[in-house]
């Protein structure tokens, strides 16, 4: 090699060097434009394969898509991905699409019978009201919120999530989930009682669902007409002992969101103890993708992954990092959950997975419902996750 052919060698070395490694920033926002029109290639196709009132759910083992009908507990979710894929792409296509799917959905402000109602309603009409400002959405969310706080009862401190006969006065970690709607609901429609109410029911449910080690039991049952705890069993999970991956996610978002609604410390404590339960279980597999329960015994090589819960502890997590001084680890372990979910392990390829963003969740093991399959709200809250993770590091 001569020596100008040396030097000219060491020059190109080195500009690709200084390009793929000393600028963390552009290497950041290569996987994020990288995955955001990924996003926008599957949602613009979705849009046009499914029918408002028949939202896509999930893949079934003969490979047809399971659809949300109304009535469908995950039914709010599709519509909700809609909305955030309008904001992260800014497509107008989107944004109509997110409002007919949003208004697919009309008749679940009669439904009376399930907590779910802040899964269904506040993802689709919470979002398309927070995304547009149009207070045509508010009459909706209006009603909704009146059956939801219903549910309510101030002898147990809690409520209800089921209506089922096997059950005295159910209550699923899952529920925790539900309290946000009510928080805003407490301030849109002025009912100071709506708030005073999540926080009874936050504080009950930290006593009553959590063990000595933050993880927490799926179902408590109590009795109706005396609120005694009658027993902690598990729905979802392997066993009634064990913590389940989405209930401990549904926890640490509930109590979040309830320190970011209310500043009370007791819930950014919680917060952080089930957060801590969650990143330093000896479980959680390298790529921090949590198999669907934490003590299934072949989790590190074999279970099946649960992206779901993976992605809504991604969402959980970046919002608790903007929420303390220290936040820093938090947002680190997020933006590593993020690009595992954004590499081609989870992530599908447009065109592929009938039109859904994740691969490889889990609804119901132990029930044969639902397991390795797209599902909805695993996308819901990857989308969320990724918009706050843009907005944190102002790449949107
Ligand atoms: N709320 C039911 C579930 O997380 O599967």
């Amino acid at each position: 090699m001569t020596s100008r052919t040396g030097v000219i060698t060491t020059v190109i070395l080195l500009f690709f060097f200084r390009t793929a490694v000393a600028n963390p920033l552009q290497e950041d926002e290569g996987w994020y434009k990288k995955t955001i029109h990924a996003i926008h290639l599957q949602l613009s196709q979705a849009i046009n394969m499914y029918t408002p009132g028949n939202n896509p759910r999930s893949v079934q083992p003969d490979g047809t898509v399971r659809l949300a009908n109304v009535q469908d507990w995950t039914t709010g979710f599709f519509p909700g991905s809609l909305w955030y894929g309008y904001e992260l792409t800014g497509d107008a296509q989107l944004k109509d699409a997110a409002k007919k799917f949003t208004l697919g959905l009309d008749t679940v402000r009669h439904i009376t019978n399930t907590h779910d109602l802040g899964f269904m309603l506040y993802c689709s009409y919470g979002n398309a009201y927070r995304v547009t400002g149009d207070s045509s959405y508010l009459p909706v969310l209006q009603e909704g919120a009146t059956h939801l706080y219903a549910r309510f009862s101030k002898t147990t401190g809690t409520i209800r999530s089921w209506d089922m006969p096997e059950w005295h006065y159910p209550v699923i970690i899952d529920n925790m989930m539900n309290l946000e709607y009510l928080f805003w609901a407490a301030k849109a429609f002025h009912q100071p009682a709506y708030a005073s109410a999540m926080v009874t029911h936050a504080v009950t449910t930290m006593k009553n669902h959590y063990r000595k080690d933050y993880s927490s039991y799926h179902v408590v049952d109590y009795d109706a007409a005396t609120g005694k705890v009658l027993r902690r069993v598990t729905h979802q999970g392997l066993t009634d002992e064990s913590a389940w991956a989405r209930g401990q996610a549904w926890g640490l978002y509930g109590y979040v969101m309830c320190y970011k609604n209310t500043g009370n410390k007791q819930f950014l404590e919680q917060a952080k103890h089930i957060a801590a339960f969650i990143m330093h279980h000896p479980n959680m597999p390298a790529d921090k993708i949590p198999a669907w329960d934490f003590d299934v015994h072949n989790a590190l090589d074999g279970a099946p992954r649960d992206a779901s819960a993976a992605a809504v502890i991604a969402a959980a997590l970046l919002e608790l990092s903007t929420e303390v001084p220290a936040g820093q680890p938090y947002f680190d372990y997020a933006a590593a959950v993020l690009k595992t979910l954004s590499s081609d392990t989870y992530l599908a390829s447009p065109g592929q997975n009938h039109f859904f963003l994740l691969k490889h969740s889990v609804g119901a093991f132990l029930y044969n419902s639902e397991i390795d399959t797209p599902i909805d709200y695993a996308d819901y809250y990857y989308l969320e996750a990724l918009k706050r993770y843009g907005q944190i590091k102002k790449l949107i």
